[in-house]
């Protein structure tokens, strides 16, 4: 194993994801910043230097679990201390299995800035994949605004509030196309032209370039900040091989779901006409879509790469079809010799998830709390021993028996809180994510929840209100490892993990307004049992004081 060492400025600058000229956040002048690419086993050191003008900055290296490095998962106010303008902070971490993951932003509303990119681990040198392929390529998805991340922030709190809408444009790569469409002649309302690109464009598609009668991986992540996704390649089939850095029982599938926080390896033969190109499509699902669908294009050599496919691009399922969605979340399993669950549980956490009021103000909250971090990052105050940091009264661990998901609450008040789930070290946890109905009636969204610090495994999904009859649906015997799990609308997840990793661990909705919003909470564990922590990681707040009085 190596280390590989990264230095990396970030700051704003112009850009055009979508052919529309906005503000993003780069990482060495690219967007989306630079791909991590490493073997199994490896450290990663990134040295990074803010250089934005007037905001903190941290970086979450997504699914990696951050064993023994806590302090370097990038969460502020949870793991370190917000990076000041013009500071370097170095992030030391392992990246212990291979997989596809990503990084991101993970303070304020940064990653719908577009502060993300691409991390992916190969297998440790000697080691295989337990699958065969002859290429391979890397699609970051994201979703794109041209209201600007802070006026978002601004709107989201607002009395009364604003709701931001829906993306203007979903990005592939960084790249989508706003005032125009690759497949407008088959668009059958389409007031936009078809689009015209030398190549150069920041917002020109990036082509896949294949050869017939081989196998590519694909790796694909979703760091979209509200769209669920719908992925298809027209004309062929796909075969799911990896699911958030874990091998899953393969299967084969036309077009598969993808939610924010999730990243998966597909499979796929070029085994259509050669003198042919074909569509890779991109669409909206669990929200009327108002953004069009991302399209690139898979190119077979030796036809042109300018020729766009003949047949019409992939028709995306209906976007509240919400049991398709749930056939293809059913059909990811763990590959035959994974680890599995314990059989049993030390302790069930129930979260039910509801949209409230607070003084007038509209927040997502989780059994009635909704999360205002702590000016002090948790894991600081913690291993400092610091009172008065954060809340320490515990977080209600279940809600009213009587409580009705179905309907709106007849009192939608909830309140602020920064408490949290303090889990015997080594125990099993047993989560299970409620849905119930938004302020509105017959509105309940789908929340994509993300964990940090380990991987769960997905016991089951289930519809309504879970009660104590629901433990038999568990599958105990090839639940998927995962560390992102949606909740269906009105439906519940029951995830299970080990808490086996000593830190403070944010687990939270990965939609970013609604993290935003409240919508998260925080475990953390064996907190005494961290080793030494870099002091530059605490040195705002409390701990900053007392560590600037040690000088
Ligand atoms: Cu990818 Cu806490 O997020
Ligand atoms: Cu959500």
């Amino acid at each position: 194993s190596t280390t590989r060492l990264f230095k990396w400025s970030v700051q704003h600058q112009y850009w055009s994801p979508d052919c529309v000229e906005n503000v993003v956040i780069t990482i060495n002048g690219q967007f989306p910043g630079p791909t991590i690419r490493a073997r199994a086993g490896d450290t990663i050191v990134v040295e990074l230097t803010n250089q934005l003008e007037t905001e903190g900055v941290v970086i979450h290296w997504h699914g990696i679990r951050q064993f023994g490095t806590p302090w370097a998962d990038g969460t502020a106010s949870i793991s370190q201390c917000a990076i000041n303008p013009g500071e370097t902070f170095i992030y030391r971490f392992k990246v212990p299995k291979a997989g596809t993951y990503f990084y991101h932003g993970h303070y304020g509303m940064q990653r719908s800035a577009g502060l993300y990119g691409s991390l992916i681990v190969d297998v440790a040198k000697g080691e295989k994949e337990p699958f065969q392929y002859d290429g391979e390529f890397n699609l970051l998805l994201s979703d794109w605004w041209h209201k600007a991340s802070e006026e978002q922030e601004v709107a989201l709190s607002s009395k009364p509030f604003r709701w931001i809408g829906e993306p203007q444009t979903l990005l592939i790569n960084g790249r989508g196309q706003y005032n125009c469409s690759l497949a407008a002649k088959f668009n059958k309302s389409s007031d936009v032209p078809t689009c015209q690109f030398s190549g150069n464009e920041q917002c020109a598609p990036q082509t896949l370039h294949v050869q017939p009668n081989k196998t590519y991986r694909l790796r694909l992540a979703s760091t979209t900040a509200l769209a669920s996704l719908n992925f298809a390649i027209g004309n062929h089939k796909i075969k799911v091989v990896e699911a958030d850095g874990n091998y899953v029982q393969p299967f084969v599938v036309d077009e598969m779901d993808i939610y924010s926080g999730e990243s998966y390896s597909i499979l796929f033969k070029t085994d259509q006409d050669p003198s042919q190109n074909y569509w890779i499509s991109l669409s909206v699902r669990g929200r009327l879509p108002k953004t069009p669908e991302a399209r690139t294009i898979l190119n077979y050599s030796p036809s042109s790469p300018s020729n766009l496919p003949n047949s019409p691009p992939p028709v995306a399922p209906i976007w509240n079809d919400y049991n398709h969605s749930k056939t293809f979340s059913n059909k990811i399993l763990s590959q035959i010799g994974s680890p599995k669950p314990p059989p049993s549980f030390d302790r069930r956490i129930i979260l039910l998830n509801t949209q409230n009021h607070i003084d007038g103000y509209i927040k997502w909250s989780i059994n009635n709390v909704s999360l205002l971090l702590p000016t002090t990052p948790y894991l600081g105050s913690i291993k400092f021993g610091l009172k008065g940091a954060f809340d320490h009264k515990k977080p209600p661990q279940t809600y009213p028996i009587d409580y009705n998901v179905m309907m709106p609450a007849p009192n939608t008040n909830a309140t602020y809180g920064n408490g949290i789930y303090m889990l015997d070290f080594n125990s099993t946890v047993d989560v299970i994510l409620q849905n119930a109905n938004a302020l509105a009636v017959n509105v309940s969204e789908i929340h994509p929840w993300h964990l940090h610090g380990h991987d769960f495994w997905v016991l089951a999904y289930g519809d309504g209100k879970f009660t104590k009859e629901d433990e038999k649906k568990f599958n105990l015997k090839n639940p998927p490892l995962r560390n992102t799990a949606v909740i269906f609308p009105y439906g519940w997840t029951a995830l299970r993990f080990v808490a086996n990793n000593p830190g403070v661990w944010a687990f939270h909705c990965h939609i970013e307004p609604h993290l935003h919003m409240g919508m998260g909470v925080v475990f953390a564990e064996g907190v005494h049992l961290i080793g030494k922590v870099p002091n530059d990681a605490f040195s705002c707040g409390l701990t900053g004081k007392i560590l600037n009085h040690k000088g």
